[in-house]
């Protein structure tokens, strides 16, 4: 399948921009981009703003109209803040699930199905039976939004069953990188974790550790994400699937707190909802799109700090 035109939902956050970047270097596709700034900002893209090959629509994903000039849909939008989502349930629901469902509908309705790469969460295996977690591991959604991103892709399945979808999901373990703090989104005490401790270590603040900080997390560099969505989108073959995309390695919460800030940190109360520990067995995303992660946390930090 050759590739045109494509469409990044959520493309003002965090993930979203950093593949905009991504895509528009190492492709020469023609990128829109929608996002309706719930949480984004519009600095992450304003770069580009120029730039023919793409065009940015501030909309939401349900004031969509129709999908049929696009061969592939990476569909990022989303509140995906595991806390919040216990309060403002319907809004989550709404955004989450509603309006991704949207999408499945536009193509119905024009009989058009551009690839959809959509990014699920490592969220929805809770407390893993299984570690390091593989796709096929129990699903234990601890949380409104985890069950979220579940229920879209159970939607994909099904649907897929009567119309020809095709589609990637891609289950991110836990995103680090440039642009994953936005000072400005309220909800930004629950954004990734390595953005709010660099953001306090820049003002000077003790890095708060939620519960005694040996839950354990797999931190994956965002453009190998960006990377994970590229290599789904030129993918030749229909897979209807669900990928892993992770390092495949762990470290704690203290230990990451360490290497950011030495000994400058306090304990505060641990959050419900949230897992003690999310380490992805990597095996069927190399196997099958050849992909690798490239970009280590300790890298990453040791090049801030220097
Ligand atoms: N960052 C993480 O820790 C993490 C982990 C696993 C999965 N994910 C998933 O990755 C995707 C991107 O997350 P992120 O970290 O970049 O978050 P983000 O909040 O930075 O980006 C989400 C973007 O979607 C936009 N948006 C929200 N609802 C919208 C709607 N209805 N219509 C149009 N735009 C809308 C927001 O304004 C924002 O720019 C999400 O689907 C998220 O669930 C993120």
């Amino acid at each position: 399948m050759k590739i045109n035109k494509v469409l990044i939902t959520g493309v003002c956050g965090f993930i979203g921009s950093n593949l905009l970047d991504f895509l528009f270097e190492n492709t020469n596709w023609k990128i829109d981009g929608v996002d309706n700034l719930s949480t984004g900002s519009i600095k992450n893209i304003e770069h580009l703003f120029n730039e023919d090959r793409f065009r940015f629509y501030k909309k939401q994903c349900k004031d969509l109209k129709s999908l049929k000039v696009y061969d592939v849909v990476f569909h990022l939008a989303a509140l995906p803040r595991i806390q919040p989502s216990f309060i403002t349930i319907n809004e989550h629901l709404d955004a989450n699930l509603n309006q991704s469902i949207h999408l499945i509908e536009l193509m119905i309705k024009d009989n058009h199905y551009p690839k959809l790469v959509f990014s699920g969460s490592s969220s929805v295996y809770g407390t893993p039976n299984l570690i390091p977690t593989p796709e096929n591991a129990k699903i234990d959604c601890l949380s409104p939004y985890a069950f979220q991103k579940y229920e879209f892709e159970k939607y994909l399945e099904l649907v897929s069953n009567r119309f020809p979808l095709n589609y990637i999901v891609l289950r991110y373990f836990n995103p680090f990188g440039d642009r994953s703090f936005n000072p400005l989104n309220k909800d930004n005490a629950y954004s990734s974790v390595v953005g709010i401790f660099l953001n306090r270590k820049n003002q000077g603040k003790l890095l708060q550790i939620t519960g005694n900080g040996k839950q354990k997390r797999d931190f994956v560099h965002v453009l190998d994400l960006a990377r994970a969505n590229y290599l789904s989108a030129i993918y030749p073959k229909k897979l209807n699937t669900v990928f892993n995309v992770g390092l495949g390695k762990t470290i704690s919460i203290l230990e990451l707190a360490k290497m950011i800030n030495g000994n400058n940190f306090q304990f505060i109360d641990k959050r419900e909802g949230e897992s003690e520990i999310t380490f992805a067995d990597i095996t069927k995303i190399n196997k099958i799109l050849g992909w690798k992660p490239t970009i280590k946390i300790e890298d990453y930090i040791n090049k801030l700090n220097t």
